[in-house]
């Protein structure tokens, strides 16, 4: 089973990126061959993964310039091959999109174009935070959304507007609000499933933290998509991304290590349960 997943979150700084990289990392130290696309002009992730700019971009790969086996390199991260960002190149290409007709089936035709992705068992995508071109074509071309948000926010505001909400109407009736993520399956997308909502720099003896995962894992339309992992709040985590290391290799007893394992560990076994493994 070949599993193309997006990490999106409108919001800022909702752990997307130490979760892509993170995640990558884990899956490829399960033996899991794996490619992580960075398709935010902010390039953080390629960055931690030890790759410089000048080297071709996720703009090369999806404009057809660059063929993906020449886009995807090495990175420091063991075992994941990166195709990079760079803010000018994935500026540019934003732009292009939003002047084209259908620009957001851009990275979905890139796949097509080059079906040597099918070579990885996962590929990351790791998302600005927004919802602009950049991110719609992630979820077009994606099998699947994960959305990790972060446990010290209070309000998950951001995350009902991906996923929907649901409001009552004068009479009290109650009405589903339509997230991003539905107006892509309606539109662009009907196979887009969701991987999981992930909770992250959760300290649960905080007690606004463990309110935000109760209300969450009670919600009776997204419980059921709560990872059961939870990513605890953890230095490591930062202090790996300034050292270009995946916590796994920065420090393999931490608790950021142990989190983004389990999280592996549970992202495989959905291949089992949906019996396609
Ligand atoms: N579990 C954690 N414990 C402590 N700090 C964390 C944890 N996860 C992420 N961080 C820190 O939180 C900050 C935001 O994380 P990250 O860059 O992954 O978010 P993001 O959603 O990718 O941000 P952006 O929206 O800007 O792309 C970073 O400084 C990161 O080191
Ligand atoms: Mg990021």
């Amino acid at each position: 089973m070949k599993r193309r997943i997006a990490i999106v979150n409108h919001k800022g700084g909702t752990c997307k990126t130490t979760t892509a990289v993170n995640l990558a990392a884990a899956l490829a130290e399960q033996g899991k061959g794996v490619l992580l696309i960075d398709l935010d002009p902010q390039a953080t992730a390629t960055r931690w993964a030890g790759v410089g700019d000048g080297t071709p971009t996720a703009a090369h790969f999806i404009l057809g310039d660059v063929r993906l086996p020449e886009c995807a390199q090495a990175s420091t991260l063991p075992g994941v091959q990166l195709i990079a960002s760079s803010l000018k190149p994935l500026d540019d290409l934003e732009n292009r999109l939003r002047s084209t007709i259908a620009g957001e089936k851009a990275l979905e035709k890139a796949f097509k174009r080059d079906p040597v992705w099918e070579d990885y068992d996962y590929i990351l995508i790791d998302c600005p935070p927004n919802i602009g071109r950049l991110s719609i074509a992630a979820m077009v071309a994606a099998d699947e959304i994960l959305v990790p948000v972060d446990a010290r926010s209070p309000s998950l505001e951001a995350m009902t507007h991906l996923l929907g909400w649901i409001s009552q109407d004068s009479s009290g009736e109650e009405i589903f609000n339509q997230g991003t993520y539905d107006t892509v399956r309606e539109d662009l997308n009907a196979d887009l499933g969701l991987c999981g909502i992930l909770v992250c720099r959760c300290n649960e003896r905080k007690r606004q933290e463990r309110a935000v995962l109760e209300e969450l894992r009670n919600d009776p339309r997204l419980g059921a998509f709560v990872f059961r992992t939870v990513i605890r709040e953890n230095v490591d985590l930062s202090e790996a991304h300034g050292n270009r290391e995946p916590i796994t290799v920065y420090n393999p007893s931490s608790r950021g290590a142990e989190d983004y394992r389990a999280l592996a560990a549970e992202v495989i076994a959905q291949e089992e349960e949906d019996g396609q493994g």
